[in-house]
């Protein structure tokens, strides 16, 4: 079979089982399994791999996510190791950190807490871009944590991030000049009603309601004065969540889009 024969057959299959981009993900899969870039595939040898890669698209046809399949996962400049125990990080998050950097721009050497850290997605693409901040990341997850552990080990960042387990800001007091989260905002009853691909997803990471006023709570008595603290948002919750910081007393409140022109960061000011 040649590359073209094996890409045609596994879009078709991706296809059938009603995944959203199949030629593109049969691509991902087949580049995957060759160990070559997508661009190269044309000009590749199957090599004897192709059940390696029927298999991977088996998992990708039962809806496993293209990330889980991969094992990794492109994030601002980072590749990210991800597996059923962390969340896959989202291009809107990318937004989030975009917003942090801005936040920082004139402080020196910032002091950074990341709650819920997942991947480590936010904690180390900061660190990665302000090579001059120190990061402090939690979560409640220990298996996500280990994730993170391992995307810390593989990016090199051990100095400059430590990771640590426990609820919110597990205890850590700052002084923090930027507290940022993307917390679960999923509604219970949505769950079902969203893609396949979701239900792989650890429901700790996703499912949650109001839990932007505990972290705001929190954060305000670890932030400098000036500090900020950056929340990603579900779609349509910004409002409510930027009315919750001004009534916690923070300034300068502020909503920002994601690439797609949706609302979804909020941040403000410590007074
Ligand atoms: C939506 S995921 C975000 C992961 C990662 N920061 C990202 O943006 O891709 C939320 C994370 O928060 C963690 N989490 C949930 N409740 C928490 C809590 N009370 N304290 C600390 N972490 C929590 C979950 O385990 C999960 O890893």
């Amino acid at each position: 079979m040649t590359v073209r024969e094996a890409l045609a057959e596994a879009a078709g299959a991706l296809e059938q089982a009603g995944v959203p981009s199949p030629a593109v993900d049969a691509e991902w899969l087949l580049a995957h399994t060759l160990g070559v870039r997508r661009s190269e595939l044309y000009g590749a040898d199957l090599d004897g791999r192709l059940d390696d890669f029927r298999e991977l698209v088996r998992r990708r046809a039962a809806r496993e996510p293209l990330a889980y399949v991969l094992g990794e996962w492109g994030f601002r400049g980072l590749t990210l190791v991800v597996d059923p125990r962390v969340l896959i990080p989202r291009p809107e998050t990318e937004a989030v950190v975009e917003r942090c950097l801005t936040l920082l721009v004139d402080v020196a050497e910032p002091a950074i807490m990341d709650v819920g850290v997942g991947s480590g997605a936010i904690a180390l693409a900061l660190a990665d871009e302000r090579p001059d901040a120190v990061v402090v990341g939690t979560d409640a997850s220990a298996a996500a944590l280990e994730v993170a552990e391992e995307n810390r080990r593989r990016t090199g960042f051990d100095e400059r991030v430590r990771l640590v387990y426990g609820d919110l800001l597990a205890g850590e007091t700052g002084p923090f000049d930027l507290v940022v989260s993307n917390p679960p905002y999923v509604a219970p009853d949505e769950l079902p009603r969203l893609e396949p691909e979701l239900q792989h997803e650890p429901r700790e990471a996703l499912v949650g309601a109001g839990r932007e006023l505990p972290i705001a709570r929190a954060a305000s008595g670890a932030l400098r004065a000036g500090g900020a603290l950056v929340l990603e948002v579900g779609d349509g919750r910004a409002c409510d969540v930027a009315a919750t910081l001004v009534a916690l007393g923070y300034a300068d409140v502020k909503v920002s889009n994601d690439l797609a022109g949706r609302q979804r960061v909020v941040d403000g000011r410590r007074r």
